[in-house]
């Protein structure tokens, strides 16, 4: 299939890019590297071995992006460009609106225009908000606690109503837990701009020397060790979901939600603890207050994945710090 991959050199991008070169399907990345360096294009090249089509352009920028449409044949859409940190979209919602929402409109109307209506669209579990119990199944109730979620949760929607209206389309929402880890051979990874949200890439600083300790947010949550607990799942897992959910909307239509998890939960020490384990590496630590907006337990009920995409997440957690730990030691500054 020709399939145009917005956000394509970012962190689940990049590797889902290279799971969908592996199987032959034709690649058309639009990126504005918002969020990731150029250099990433010469090391999916470099790991896939395929070359692919490039263009540097912002989705908000409708002229430009119809040349992507006029000169190219394409049959699906994966989407995932977008801001995407959740303390900046508080402290920026009409940006995070704005880049997030209306770029996907442009999207939208553009693959309407030139009758593409496959998409797969990177949603987040983040939409399940602080009510629900895990396992988390896609019919909970969606509720966001911050702009970032709310985009999220309002795309989905958007793209409800866009089958609603055109019962042509076939979309798949996907709802990422959290992805961690990087691609065997090292190349490429995550690299957060400044300092990092998330749990891994901060864990993996500490182990390179950039950040001095982990503070862990909250030791009393009712959980087995009273950290908080997550659904890490490989970004090659998710990248293979995406695969996946491609193929299987090529020849349906309608709206899917589902969740690309791992269906199990492990605490920040757990995690810490396997880390050190694997890579045998010393992470100091100290307990700290909860963050602002964090819950006790978030994880997948995996089952739908399963069932409907015949995909469920293979890598381990020794497997996700291992591959961690290889692309933050041989690139200890990220893309430089
Ligand atoms: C994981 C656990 C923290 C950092 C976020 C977004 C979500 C999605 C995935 C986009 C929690 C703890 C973290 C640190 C810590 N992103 N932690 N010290 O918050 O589950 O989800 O990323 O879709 O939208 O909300 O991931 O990695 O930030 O935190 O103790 O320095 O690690 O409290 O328990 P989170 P995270």
């Amino acid at each position: 299939m020709n399939i145009l991959v917005t956000g394509g050199t970012g962190y689940i991008g990049s590797h889902t890019v290279i799971e969908l070169l592996k199987l032959d399907h034709n690649i058309i990345i639009a990126d504005n590297f918002s969020n990731s360096k150029p250099g990433v294009l010469n090391l999916i090249r470099e790991i896939s071995g395929k070359e692919f089509k490039f263009y540097q352009v912002d989705i908000l920028d409708r002229e430009n992006l119809e040349k992507v449409f006029i000169n190219n044949s394409i049959d699906a859409v994966i989407h995932f460009a977008g801001l995407k940190a959740v303390g900046e979209s508080v402290a920026m919602p009409v940006a995070y609106y704005h880049n997030n929402i209306t770029s996907t409109l442009v999207l939208c109307d553009l693959m309407n225009k030139y009758d593409v209506k496959n998409m797969v669209f990177s949603s987040s579990a983040t939409v399940y908000g602080m009510n629900n119990i895990s396992p988390l199944t896609e019919d909970l109730p969606l509720s966001t606690t911050n702009p970032y979620g709310s985009t999220k949760m309002m795309i989905e929607q958007i793209l409800q109503d866009v089958y609603i209206s055109d019962n042509g389309w076939s979309t798949a929402l996907l709802r990422y837990f959290n992805p961690i880890g990087a691609h065997e051979s090292g190349k490429i990874g995550e690299d957060p701009n400044g300092i990092p949200n998330n749990l891994m890439p901060y864990i993996t600083q500490v182990a390179v020397g950039k950040r001095d300790q982990l503070s862990i947010f909250g030791s009393d949550y009712d959980t087995h060790d009273g950290t908080g607990v997550r659904d890490y799942i490989h970004v090659v897992d998710l990248a293979r979901g995406h695969v996946k959910a491609v193929e299987y909307i090529a020849d349906k239509t309608g709206v899917e939600a589902i969740n690309l998890g791992a269906g199990k939960g492990y605490s920040v020490l757990d995690v810490v603890n396997n880390f050190q384990k694997a890579n045998e590496i010393k992470i100091p630590y100290v307990l700290t207050d909860r963050r602002p907006g964090d819950i006790a337990t978030c994880y997948a009920d995996a089952g739908k994945a399963e069932k409907l995409l015949g995909w469920k997440a293979e890598k381990t957690l020794e497997d996700m710090c291992r591959d961690s730990w290889r692309w933050q030691s041989k690139n200890p500054n990220g893309y430089e």
